[in-house]
């Protein structure tokens, strides 16, 4: 007795739409990224290390750490604290006069924040409670008086931040768009995730400032032409921006093709990215900094008349 012919149901026929779909997803947006986060073409070039090995991570990091995904709360730091240094002067033993800062609370009781003790939420239900704390800082000292708390919506995974020009406003980066950890925060990761706050200190009010092509923006610096400068770590590229009347422009774009954790400034105006071409190898070391460790690069981006320029 012959076969009958297989009858394909619907069922069948929409998945078969669905994995197609993926694969062309896959291919056109996920491939890309994927090799570049895994850094498959890439030579890593050992430098002659020296003799100690430094592990600058601290310990409590590994329990608490909201952009990571670690949100162990008794575990979280009770010793963190905040250190003055003055870099114009090394000093003699070149510590730059390391010094930790002491804390005046102005108010009565003193206000709940990174300083102080709060209550706690359940962080991994509802996401870590992140928010900016503003302080003042007499030049030449080493107390810093506490202002105020900015928590807000518009903040809600607060990575970085920069100061504008009036020493009133500035940008956060959020490196997610979800607060709360898990699959949904982690697959909206791959198609865009993150935005970037404008904030004002004096009303402690945020807005979104934009979330357009945003792929966990992480380091953000203004630079001394007065741009914005976000490095996305999903995609390796930073995002210029122009802020004027209000109005946040993006200008330019400047692919890395190595992921980047932070950015910072130097005395020439470059912009100096810290890269981490081995992200398998990074995120051991953030799970576990005294067993692990990962290759890291640094980048140093100019801006000259035809663009930028980026060298190793
Ligand atoms: C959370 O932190 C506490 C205190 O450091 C520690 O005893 C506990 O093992 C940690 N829990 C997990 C799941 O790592
Ligand atoms: C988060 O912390 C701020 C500042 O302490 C507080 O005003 C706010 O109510 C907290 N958010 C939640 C959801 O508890
Ligand atoms: C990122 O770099 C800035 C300097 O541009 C520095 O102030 C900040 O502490 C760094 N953040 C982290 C998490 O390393």
């Amino acid at each position: 007795m012959a076969n009958p012919q297989p009858k394909s149901s619907p069922r069948l026929w929409t998945w078969a739409v669905i994995i197609l779909g993926a694969a062309v997803f896959y291919r056109q947006y996920v491939h890309e990224m994927v090799t570049l986060i895994l850094g498959t073409n890439r030579v890593i070039q050992p430098i002659k290390t020296s003799h100690g090995t430094v592990v600058a991570f601290l310990d409590s990091r590994m329990q608490w750490l909201p952009s990571a995904d670690h949100l162990n709360f008794s575990g979280k730091p009770e010793k963190d604290h905040i250190v003055v240094l003055d870099i114009d002067e090394p000093g003699a033993d070149g510590l730059y006069g390391w010094e930790q800062a002491a804390i005046l609370a102005h108010q009565s009781p003193p206000p709940r924040g990174l300083c102080y003790r709060r209550e706690i939420l359940d962080p991994v239900a509802l996401g870590a409670n992140s928010t900016v704390e503003v302080f003042d800082l007499a030049a030449k000292s080493n107390t810093l008086s506490h202002v105020k708390i900015i928590a807000s919506d518009a903040s809600n995974t607060p990575n970085n931040l920069a100061v504008d020009a009036d020493g009133n406003g500035f940008f956060v980066t959020n490196d997610h768009t979800d607060k709360v950890a898990g699959l949904v925060r982690e697959l909206r990761g791959l198609i865009g995730s993150g935005s970037l706050a404008y904030c004002q200190t004096d009303t402690g009010e945020c807005r979104i400032a934009t979330d357009e092509k945003c792929y966990l923006p992480n380091g953000l610096v203004r630079g001394h032409d007065g741009r914005y400068y976000v490095v996305h770590s999903m995609t390796a590229v930073i995002s210029v921006h122009e802020y004027v009347d209000d109005e946040l422009t993006r200008v330019d774009e400047i692919p890395l093709g190595v992921p980047v954790d932070n950015l910072s400034v130097d005395h020439d105006g470059n912009i100096i990215a810290a890269a981490v071409p081995d992200v398998l190898r990074f995120v051991r070391v953030v799970n576990n900094p005294y067993d692990n460790q990962a290759p890291a690069a640094v980048l140093s981006i100019q801006r000259k008349d035809s663009g930028y320029e980026v060298v190793k």
